[in-house]
Order: C-alpha cells, then structure tokens, then sequence
C-alpha cells in the first residue's frame, strides 16, 4: 500500500511542478455504526448532517489549523491534538510528504458527541481533501487505517464502524479488524432513515466504558442470530427480516439509561410505522429505518415534540443511506 500511495504522492500538483489546484473544500457524510445488533462492526452513510474541510497547500512545511467553526470552542486548533490534522500528518509520513505545507479549516455542521460520527466525518474529509489535492488516485479504502487514528485519539479506540461508512459510502461490513476486513453491502432501494439527536450530552468514550466485557453464550447466540439476518435482508431486500434482526442484547440494554425515554421513543416510532429502532453509535441520537420518506419525517415529528414535552432540545434528520461518502464541493 505504501509504494502506491508514495508512487501517486510523486505525481503530486502539491509538489510545485504543476499548476493544479492547491486548495480543495470537501465534505464527508454522518454516519449510523453499529446498526443495533452490529456493534462496532456495522455503519452506513447518510446524506445530512455531514462535516466541511477546506484545505491549502502552504509555503510552510507542517499542518496548521487556522480556523473552526460550529464547535462552540470545543475542538482544539492545536494540530497535534486534533483528530483531522493527526489523521492527515499519518498520512503525509506514510508517503513521505513531510515537506508539504498545510492549512486546514474545519467546519462542524453537526453536533459533537451526538453519536452520528462527528469526528469521523471531520477526519474523513480531511483525508479525502489532501488525497484529492495530492492526486493521489489509489483506492479510497487505503485512507482507513489514517482514519481509524482520528478514531482512537478522539475516544480511546479505533473502531472502523463511523469511518468506513464515511470514507466508503453505503452500507458497511468490519469482518475484521485484525486484520483490517472491510465489505460494503448492499441495501434495499428507497430505504429511508430518521434520525433524532436529543441534545444531552453522551461521549463515546464513557458510553463505551459502561459496556459490560464479558457476556452470556445464549445472549451472543441471539446477537450473532441478528447480525447473520441484518445482512441477509440487506443482500435479499427484505425488509421485514432486516426489521426482526435489528435487536441488540448485548449494548442497548446498557446505553439505553444514557438516553432520555428511549424506550417510549422506540414505543412512539414503531406506532408511527417504522421497520426498525435503535441507538446511533454510542447516542444519544437515535434512528429508525422505514419504507418512505413521509414516515420517516413523520416519526422525526413524533420523537421531537415527545423531547420538546420533557424540556429536550432535538434536532432532526430524514435521509437515504448515502453510497458516495465524500465529495469535493469545491
Ligand atoms: N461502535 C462505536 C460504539 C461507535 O458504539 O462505541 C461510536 O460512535
């Protein structure tokens, strides 16, 4: 992967000899990982909220961060603490590229530990912007492992489940992380997802700390039961089996006490028609796949005035999975 990566870095508009571009803007979807039963293993893409990166070649060997917006303050402009720019500088070692100059601004369009990806969407268009500016033309896919160092810097560890999705678009499959196994799956057309986030505040880190390590054998027959039927139905375009498998004995019983009145909210979608109900990452947003789009909004509808009624602010969101990841806006 390497010798690739080095060879198209050598062709590079960024090395001086070409007068291509040296500023990119790039955007990288939010993300769904887990998918209720697939913890840590399964993720998809979805068309909104997503993250904005607007890169520039400089004269000045290293990366800087001159600007972020839609943080509130929280993200550290320090390059050596932040997730895109430590993300990025992996990449440039990896192809020797220690001499490029890079300044970076990033802007969050979605909320910080919402368990839609955020830092993953961030991570991602970062690494798709200096993949793009440096024409590099190897595949996308060779970027996770970069990707999968924002993930661990951000929470502790460096699951795959937000980034692939975000990188790869679509529907996504971790067979394995040692070594890295990534599959895309296929989806049913015209299955929508509604996504709620209740704005209380659940950071990956403390949500992955309460998972129990140890669990029963006839719990991980019942998870690895669903996990076989989620995939199937993704494959079969069976949308009722997708629906029965999307049941999590093993993380949700746990996570759901982060999250206000999760189970009258999964009571409230399912009423309202939806397929399918669960946590989006570690939460606290929360999603629901359905057949089409009026029910999707219809249940963001529901969820949100239930959150308004217990004084929870939400913000929504209604969307297809999203099967091209990033892509240059500009
Ligand atoms: N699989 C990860 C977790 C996703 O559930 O902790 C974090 O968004």
């Amino acid at each position: 992967m390497e010798q690739e990566l080095k060879e198209a870095a050598q062709q590079s508009p960024a090395t001086g000899n070409s007068p291509q571009a040296t500023d990119i803007k790039v955007f990288a979807p939010a993300t769904v990982a887990n998918v209720v039963c697939g913890f840590d293993v399964l993720g998809f893409a979805v068309n909104e909220p997503g993250d904005e990166v607007v890169m520039r070649v400089t004269n000045k060997p290293g990366i800087t961060i001159s600007k972020i917006t839609g943080d509130d303050g929280r993200l550290p402009l320090d390059p050596a603490k932040n997730t895109v720019s430590v993300s990025v500088q992996h990449y440039l070692d990896s192809i020797d590229r220690k001499d490029l100059g890079l300044d970076i601004e990033l802007h969050k369009k979605m909320p910080i530990g919402s368990g839609l990806g955020s830092s993953s969407a961030s991570t991602v268009a970062g690494l798709f912007a200096v993949k793009t500016l440096l024409g590099d033309d190897t595949d996308v896919a060779k970027l996770l492992p970069f990707a999968m160092k924002g993930e661990e810097m951000a929470c502790g560890h460096g699951h795959a489940d937000n980034v692939a999705p975000a990188l790869l678009g679509g529907f996504v499959l971790i067979r394995s992380y040692e070594p890295l196994d990534v599959i895309r799956l296929p989806h049913p057309p015209g299955l929508y997802c509604a996504i709620v986030f209740p704005d209380v505040d659940v950071p990956t880190r403390e949500a992955r700390q309460i998972i129990r390590n140890k669990i029963l054998m006839k719990d991980a027959v019942t998870q690895w039961g669903n996990i076989a039927g989620l995939v199937s139905g993704l494959y079969t375009q069976d949308i009722d089996l997708i629906g029965r498998s999307m049941q999590d004995v093993l993380v949700e019983p746990v996570r759901s006490i982060l999250i206000p009145d999760f189970y009258i909210m999964r009571e409230l979608a399912m009423q309202a028609g939806a397929v399918s109900f669960g946590i989006s990452g570690s939460g606290p947003s929360v999603f629901a796949f359905t057949r089409d789009e009026e029910t999707a909004r219809q249940i963001t509808q529901t969820l949100q005035k239930h959150l308004a009624g217990i004084k929870i602010n939400s913000n929504s969101y209604v969307s297809t999975i999203n099967d091209a990841g990033p892509r240059v806006l500009g």
